[in-house]
This record gives structure tokens, sequence and C-alpha cells, in this order.
């Protein structure tokens, strides 16, 4: 059970002085009562609307972003645009980040949350995520690559996880490629290592999640709760 005034603040994204107004106005329902005061108790799965307009009622937020190229994956961008700017103000919240990073100039997955422990497990080495990354190269790779990947390369002196990677074309310029780690630019040096230049990059999947293919560059949605419980069965 937890106080209405908090749940206004959280999902709101508003102070506990301004979700006590709104309740003062009498405009907030629960189950289908008006609320009279802050300190009134819901359920987990209390009905919960502000004006007429349902809001959510989840302790945290798990959200599936498509970036685009050119905005930074923090919560301070220190003047650059972030992920979370991308996101609606209607689905923002207090604490959201990106759980893992990508490069200015990759696209793809990030997933943000405001669950501070369920990024911790994502983001610990010692969890061993699967990434799986779409690479466009500058030249074909070869069986020598295929081996090093594999074999998990030696990378200014770590010796880095194996990782898959399989072509996706003919020619071999196209490469998908699954990390268990996440290291700082870790595919393109893993590639630059044999004289390769990525030029550019995507992440499709995260553990078992994959990238929703009907999210436009900059578009996100929530996660389902079958998603959710994807990425809590990570060992
Ligand atoms: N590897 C990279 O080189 N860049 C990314 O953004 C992610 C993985």
């Amino acid at each position: 059970m937890t106080r209405i005034d908090k749940i206004l603040a959280r999902e709101l994204n508003i102070s506990r002085t301004q979700a006590k107004q709104i309740i003062k106005q009498g405009r907030v329902t629960a189950d289908s009562q008006t609320v009279k005061t802050a300190d009134f108790k819901c359920s987990d799965d209390a009905q919960i609307f502000v004006d007429g307009e349902k809001i959510g009622n989840s302790e945290f937020v798990y959200i599936m972003l498509n970036k685009p190229k050119g905005v930074i994956s923090a919560s301070d961008g220190k003047g650059e645009k972030t992920v979370v700017d991308l996101v609606p103000d209607g689905m923002k919240r207090k604490g959201l980040f990106p759980a893992g990073r990508l490069d200015k100039d990759t696209t793809g997955f990030v997933l943000l949350t405001d669950d501070g422990e369920l990024a911790h497990n994502i983001l610990s080495p010692s969890h061993h995520i699967d990434k799986t990354y779409i690479a466009v190269l500058d030249k074909p790779f070869d069986d020598n690559v295929v081996q090093d990947f594999e074999n998990g390369m030696s990378l200014d002196d770590e010796k880095l996880l194996n990782a898959e990677i399989t072509p996706l074309n003919d020619e071999k310029t196209v490469a998908q490629v699954v990390l268990r780690q996440g290291l700082y630019h870790q595919v393109k040096r893993m590639f630059k290592k044999h004289g390769i230049t990525v030029v550019e990059l995507k992440r499709t999947k995260m553990g078992g999640l994959c990238l929703d293919l009907s999210l436009g560059e900059g578009e996100c949605r929530y996660l389902t709760n079958d998603e959710i419980e994807m990425l809590f069965c990570v060992d």
C-alpha cells in the first residue's frame, strides 16, 4: 500500500505539495472513489485517475528507446541532448536513467529505468547480459577476425570474454556481433584491432529482449509485463 500523494508525485513528476493541491481540488479518484486526503493508501493494482485521465501506478518504470545518432546516453548531457530528453513528459520520472551506454553515434536499443537495482544487475560485469549489435564495416572481416572474436581477444592488455560474430551479407561487410561485456567503444575497438573501421553501429537486443522494430528512431514505449519478467530473469 502506497500513499496517494507519493504516487501522484512519482507518476506526474510533481512535488508532494503540488500533489496535495490536486487532491484538495477533488481531481483524483482511486477505484472510482474521489480521494479526499493525501495520506489515502492505494493498493498496487488501484486504478487511479486525475481529471478523468488514468495514470500509472507502478513503483518503477522500464522504457525501451530506439536511440538515434547524435544523442548522449546519460541523464545529464551538460547542454547536449540526452536519451532522457527523448522520453515524452507524460512518461518521464525523477531518477530515470539509461541502463548501459551507447556511443553518441550508435543507434538502437537503450533501456531506461528508475529501478537502480535492476540497472545494477544489467550493468554488473558478473551478470554477463548478452548485447547484440549490427555493425557496418568499411572492409570485409575474415576468419582471423572470427577466431579472435570467438576465442576472447586481448585488447589493450585485457583478455575479453568470447564474442560471437556472424556475417549478414555475402561480402562480410555487415556483421552481427554478440558481446557478453560492455567495455568502452568495445565493438569499434575489437574491429579496429584488425584494421577495420565500424561505420554504422546499432544495438538490436539486450539479453532476451529485441528492439521493437515498430519504434522509429527517437521513439520509446514501456516494456510489457512479460518483457519486464524477462529482464528480471537475468542471472
Ligand atoms: N561498442 C561500441 O563500440 N560502441 C557502442 O556504442 C556500443 C558497443
